[in-house]
């Protein structure tokens, strides 16, 4: 390479500059003070499913809904004066549907002038990439749960049996703290029972099932019991092939969803949109591994909730991670788990009022495609 020589070489001219930008395949917008769009870019065009000449001067609020976390990012990068960025925003409105991007929002010159937003999709892969993040968390509960059932179970039992011994023999007003012991030990051993379903690392019995009769079990469940104060809103792909999977296992990864979805909805106007559909050419390279994933079989359980909390999202599939009084952080856990070894993968998206939990699972058929 040639050195660079300030009598020979010169920066791209601005003119140029305009064209680099334009052939980025990152979204460029820039907003005013008021949230109305200033400049974008042919990505951005993309991004927002409109042209530029029509975009000109439109406010951003016209495009997104209206709690779009997009204004939040705005706020903050006006509030603190610098670049703000975001991973895993969701952009969303009546016309561009609904998107994940990783979204920087930086200002231009002056306070309370001009905003530029970079925005780019996230891609498939990368969505899913941070879901299989969860089955190494599914793996490690595994490795922990076998632990507990070797080095606790087993020594609980003796600690019950010198118990009842002790009882024989000690004052009546003892017998009241071997009670205790007793007691004690028969709730460690229930905890760890049920920690006990992560051990099992056998592959597990798949047939083809048809998810719409698993659904349909789960919903009559719920509704006779743990759902009755909601509605239950159905919108099935009729022509849904099977899904090679376990009939049992799925029933109780969807009741998990759906008791989740229940006790986050309202209790007046609470409504939970079961939806199954197909996903087209959808093959998933997966990591360290020469396979493909082949997941076109998508079930939703969506709530109309309060939403997740944003603390909570980054370990929300890790066991014991809960907001309930009496939660035990198990049921999401157990998802994953299930999930995990029908060889899918489970993902959420959540907001004030919209909480989606989607499902993606291998179709019957396509044995040997993992
Ligand atoms: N649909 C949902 N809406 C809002 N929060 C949810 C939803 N599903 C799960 N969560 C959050 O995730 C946590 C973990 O869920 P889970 O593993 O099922 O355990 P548990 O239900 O026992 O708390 C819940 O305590 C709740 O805070
Ligand atoms: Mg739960």
């Amino acid at each position: 390479m040639r050195p660079y020589s300030a009598a020979r070489d010169r920066f791209i001219p601005e003119t140029e500059a305009a064209a680099i930008i334009a052939a980025l395949p990152i979204a460029i917008i820039v907003v005013d003070a008021e949230n109305r769009i200033r400049d974008v870019n042919p990505a951005g065009e993309q991004l927002l499913q409109s042209a530029k000449t029509i975009l000109y001067g439109v406010d951003l609020a016209e495009l997104l809904v209206a709690d779009s976390p997009v204004f939040g990012l705005i706020e903050a990068t006006r509030e603190s004066q610098s670049s703000v960025a975001e991973y895993g925003l969701i952009v969303e409105g009546p016309k561009l549907g609904h998107r994940i991007v990783s979204a920087q929002s930086s200002p231009i010159g002056e306070p309370g002038g001009n905003i530029v937003l970079a925005m780019q999709e996230l891609s498939l892969t990368a969505k899913i990439d941070r879901q299989l993040t969860h089955r190494h968390a599914a793996k490690s509960v595994s490795a922990m749960a076998a632990m507990l059932a070797h080095e606790v179970k087993n020594p609980l039992s003796g600690i019950r049996g010198a118990a009842q011994l002790l009882e024989q023999t000690v004052e009546p007003v003892d017998r009241e703290l071997t009670g205790l012991i007793c007691a004690e030990v028969d709730r460690i051993r229930t905890l760890v029972d049920r920690m006990e379903v992560f051990t099992d690392a056998r592959p597990i019995d798949r047939q083809p099932v048809n998810i719409h009769e698993v659904l349909e079990r789960v919903r009559k469940l719920a509704q006779n019991g743990f759902a009755r104060h909601v509605r239950f809103v159905e919108s099935y792909d009729p022509s849904l092939p099977p899904v090679l999977g376990n009939r049992d296992l799925l029933v109780q990864v969807f009741l998990n969803l759906v008791k989740n979805a229940a006790e986050a909805a309202p209790h007046e106007g609470g409504e939970i949109a079961l939806a199954t559909s197909y996903q087209h050419g959808i093959r998933l390279a997966v990591k360290g591994s020469k396979n493909r994933l082949q997941l076109p079989l998508v079930v939703s359980v969506r709530d109309n909730g309060v939403g997740i909390p944003e603390d909570l999202r980054m370990h929300l599939f890790d066991p014991f991670v809960t907001t309930k009084r009496n939660g035990t952080g198990l049921g999401l856990a157990l998802v994953a788990k299930i999930v995990g070894d029908h060889g899918g993968v489970v993902d959420f998206d959540s907001q004030l009022r919209r909480t989606e939990f989607r499902v993606m699972l291998p179709m019957a058929g396509s044995e040997g495609a993992e």
